[in-house]
């Protein structure tokens, strides 16, 4: 069975003893089932990624994926965190322009393609968020959209490269608004995805994850679109009960999302 996968998104939310007592109940509810086609990850922040590790260990049924991290290798950036920082702690992967930092920390194109060599250089998986505006989809350019952001963070890297970056399709407008976007236009756009990716001639490989508002409810039936390989999940993912629904969810999906990633 193809690998599904699942990241908890928590942003700038918990303590650290907040989020050992998330992982300390999540645990033990995930040794109870078997996870084992599912790729889980928690995404807390910098400060809890040390604890976590520890707490993980060597309980291979989740890993971590650090929120951001620099796109220089290292340097006199005060402040910042660099990816080989990250791997030598044990992180897997780093979600790269999030439309929160695309927003609010003005990443670009060109930026996000250097946070991306970053990460490949240190080992680890990408996760590259992409999504349109409401603004940019009232106007009908949600795919030219969506097709920029590929193209230009994907810019430089080898097609073998490609195949070992994930993709998260996040509309801007559904991301912590309740306002999910419907099984057609998460249908649409992940085919549309796969079709952009296809041209950079790493079409089939690369796993393309929905997020925005997905959550216990609506999580089998946006999990079970085609080309769905998995969800990237914020205010859902901050509840133990809520995160294992949607991973239940998950494991409830026969293959056939399409993509060829094991
Ligand atoms: P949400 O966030 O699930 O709270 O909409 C998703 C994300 O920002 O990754």
């Amino acid at each position: 069975m193809q690998k599904k996968y699942l990241i908890g998104n928590w942003k700038m939310y918990k303590t650290t003893q907040e989020a050992i007592g998330f992982m300390g109940a999540l645990l033990p509810e995930l040794k109870a089932i078997d996870a084992g086609s599912l790729a889980l990850y928690i995404a807390p922040s910098f400060v809890h990624l040390s604890a976590i590790a520890d707490l993980i260990g060597d309980h291979q049924s989740i890993q971590l994926i650090a929120q951001n991290c620099h796109h220089e290798a290292e340097g006199a950036f005060t402040g910042e965190v660099s990816a080989a920082m990250l791997a030598a702690i044990g992180v897997k992967g780093v979600l790269i322009g999030h439309s929160e930092r695309r927003s609010y920390q003005k990443e670009d194109h060109p930026l996000l393609a250097q946070k991306i060599k970053r990460v490949l250089e240190a080992g680890m998986q990408p996760f590259l968020c992409c999504g349109e505006s409401l603004a940019a989809r009232k106007h009908g350019k949600h795919k030219t959209i969506v097709q920029q952001q590929l193209q230009e963070s994907l810019m430089g890297l080898t097609p073998k490269e490609i195949e070992t970056v994930a993709i998260a399709y996040e509309p801007v407008w559904a991301i912590g608004t309740g306002q999910v976007a419907s099984l057609t236009v998460i249908t649409e756009m992940h085919a549309f995805i796969r079709e952009v990716l296809s041209e950079l001639c790493a079409g089939e490989k690369v796993p393309i994850l929905y997020g925005g508002s997905c959550n216990p409810q609506n999580a089998k039936a946006i999990l079970g679109c085609p080309n769905v390989a998995g969800g990237l999940i914020g205010g859902a993912s901050l509840r133990v009960d809520a995160f294992m629904q949607i991973v239940a969810a998950l494991l409830e999906q026969k293959d056939g999302t399409g993509y060829s990633c094991n």
